[in-house]
């Protein structure tokens, strides 16, 4: 007999029958890891669901796309949704349960505290992206103490944004642990993003690129070269293959983002925002 596909997994939207469910497992003894996410989930989540899933004997993904992150000229009414597909990816990774407040849920009528995201906000996205970090803290911290979970998995795609709960969940002793995933790439290096759905077939093509020159510039920088003039010449090599513009590509303290050279002994990191056309793509790589 064939084997019975396994039961669509659970969904909950309202905070006090999450809670409810929390409560159940802590009373069994369980743990709980949660991965937050903004759903149109590729193989970049589910290895963080993976990763969740080794680290606890639970395993909450929440999907909520969060409007608190994004400005008023940004994606957030075009951003790719599809939660029939995210369930039955979440139901076939094993996941315990998806957490999917609606936004009225979230952010009820007269929400007004705010968490204002530390000083590995500084710069980077924030200067293109001056919303962004607030959003992100701010969310975050509401899942976290609406999920209470012992660890919350995060991907290095997103590199500064982990750096920022790392120093949020330090500074505001917030009880949980913070995991990072290593990005989940392309066999042609492009990190795999759920914005890459906006790319035609042609940007695609280019997209790659990004990695790519991201690898030259972090070469350049562990051998000890200028790095003003190799994340110059990064820049036009990327505008060279037809990005059409490009926020940031430069080499960082990997840990405080902020000032790096190859005296100082300390990871670097090399990360970069560019845009081709009208998507904005992002990654980034240890030096
Ligand atoms: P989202 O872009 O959906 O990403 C959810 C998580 O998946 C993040 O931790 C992100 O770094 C990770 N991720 C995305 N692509 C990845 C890849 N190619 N390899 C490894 N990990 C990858 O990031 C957000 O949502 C939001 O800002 C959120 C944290 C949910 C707050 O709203």
């Amino acid at each position: 007999m064939p084997a019975k596909p396994p039961r669509t997994i659970a969904t909950i939207t309202k905070i006090s029958r999450l809670r409810k469910r929390i409560a159940e497992w802590r009373a069994a003894g369980e743990s709980i890891a949660l991965v937050p996410t903004m759903g149109a989930l590729h193989e970049g989540h589910l290895t963080l669901v993976n990763r969740a899933k080794r680290k606890a004997t639970r395993t909450v993904v929440s999907i909520f796309v969060n409007p608190g992150q994004f400005a008023p000229h940004e994606d957030l009414n075009t951003y790719p949704r599809d939660m029939a597909g995210d369930l039955g990816k979440l139901t076939t990774a094993g996941a315990d349960l998806v957490w999917s407040p609606d936004v009225d849920e979230m952010y009820p009528q007269g929400f007004s505290t705010k968490i204002q995201a530390g000083s590995a906000s500084d710069s980077l996205e924030t200067e293109f992206r001056p919303h962004f970090f607030g959003g992100v803290t701010t969310v975050c911290c509401k899942l976290f103490n609406q999920v209470a979970p012992d660890f919350a998995v995060f991907g290095e795609k997103d590199y500064q944004q982990l750096c920022v709960i790392r120093q949020m969940v330090d500074d505001l002793d917030m009880g949980l642990k913070i995991v990072g995933v290593p990005t989940v790439r392309g066999r042609d290096g492009l990190a795999l993003s759920s914005r890459n759905a906006y790319l035609s077939a042609e940007e695609r093509q280019i997209a790659p690129t990004l990695n790519q020159t991201l690898k030259s510039l972090a070469e350049a920088a562990s051998r000890g070269q200028r790095l003003g003039s190799a994340e110059n010449r990064a820049k036009a090599q990327l505008i060279k293959a037809g990005f059409k513009s490009v926020d940031y590509i430069v080499v960082r303290d990997a840990e405080t983002l902020g000032v790096w050279s190859v005296k100082s002994g300390r990871p670097g990191r090399a990360l970069a925002a560019a845009w081709l056309d009208k998507t904005r793509l992002i990654d980034n790589i240890k030096v």
